[in-house]
């Protein structure tokens, strides 16, 4: 006598839809988008295929072009000139910067569009770290100098959620303080509370031109090795007042995703990264996985892990195609 079969919860259609635990829809979905200066620019990213960089005229093109389809969530990066790049991306808290008028813009064209913007110095930085370089150290509390003026130009063009993705200890409290006395108490804070010193940025740094000159971010993205070390990160981002909790890379990390979810009443977000996106495009080219059950697969398993906002580049092809 067999008295439990849970195939009888798979034998149909409707039935496995009612059973189905966890769902995926366009509000959980944040899309990564590049810029670059000129105009009418859009050069895709090699590594990348499907992902351009796009000039501030094509933005609101691509922008609108998403939310027609429902999805209202961008995540900016720039592809900065290195003549503006130096050792103190001081180009970034300039309010006339590409990426300072590219949040303008998109936020005077569609108010209701939530835009996160990145706080980071690599892609303004002559050094490509994400804090200021001296004698091969990144310097943690100079750099939250540069932070605070960054995140403040990002307020002041409209940013909606404030995401520090640079690993500098203090940041978030920081960051907070400064928009809290500057009046941006509303502008939220995103923070990325377990990144690791991963090989899946490497499209990212192609598509930004942003990779390290010298020497490798370890001494600031946390050792893949470790699981725990991201609770002591996640009590400190909760303390210094994030509003979100990121787990980054997502594919190789669902049990750390897991564990803030289990562990802090904030909501988790994943971003699924650009070397994840390749890996996955590359297969797909190839004819080796199935392009729609692959996708959909990857982003379901970052919902069930426990991620409520997912940054993903696949975000506007699963609405285009209506997998959802
Ligand atoms: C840099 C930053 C990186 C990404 C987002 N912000 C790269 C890095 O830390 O080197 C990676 C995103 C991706 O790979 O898609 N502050």
């Amino acid at each position: 006598m067999m008295l439990k079969r849970p195939r009888r919860n798979r034998k149909s259609e409707a039935i496995r839809q009612m059973v189905q635990e966890t769902y995926l829809s366009a509000s959980n979905l944040i899309f990564p988008l590049f810029i670059i200066d000129g105009q009418n620019q859009k050069t895709e990213v090699s590594s990348m295929p499907g992902i351009f960089r796009y000039s501030i005229d094509n933005l609101l093109r691509e922008v609108e072009s998403c939310m027609e389809l429902g999805l209202n969530a961008f995540d900016l990066f720039p592809n900065m000139e290195d003549s503006l790049k130096d050792k103190y991306a001081t180009v970034s808290y300039d309010d006339n910067c590409l990426y300072n008028r590219a949040i303008r813009e998109v936020k005077a064209r569609f108010p209701e569009a939530c835009v996160v913007t990145d706080v980071a110095m690599d892609p303004y930085s002559s050094d490509g770290h994400d804090g200021i370089v001296e004698n091969g150290e990144i310097l943690n509390d100079e750099t939250l100098d540069v932070l605070g003026k960054m995140a403040l130009a990002h307020a002041r063009a409209g940013a909606d959620i404030i995401a520090p993705s640079d690993m500098m200890d203090g940041r978030v409290g920081y960051i907070r303080e400064i928009l809290d006395n500057n009046g941006f108490k509303n502008v939220s804070i995103m923070s990325y509370t377990a990144k690791y010193a991963s090989a899946f940025y490497g499209p990212f740094r192609d598509a930004l031109n942003s990779a390290p000159k010298a020497g490798d971010k370890k001494s600031y993205q946390m050792n893949p090795a470790n699981q725990r070390e991201a609770l002591i990160e996640a009590a400190l981002d909760e303390d210094e007042g994030a509003d979100f909790l990121m787990v980054k890379p997502a594919l190789s990390y669902l049990d750390v995703i897991k564990l803030l979810k289990d562990n802090s009443e904030l909501p988790i977000a994943a971003y699924n990264v650009s070397g994840e996106y390749a890996m996955l495009k590359a297969a797909i080219q190839n004819g080796w996985l199935d392009e729609r059950r692959s996708i959909m697969e990857v982003l379901m398993s970052l919902r069930r892990a426990g991620a409520t906002a997912i940054l993903s580049y696949h975000a506007k092809e699963v609405l285009a195609n209506k997998w959802l």
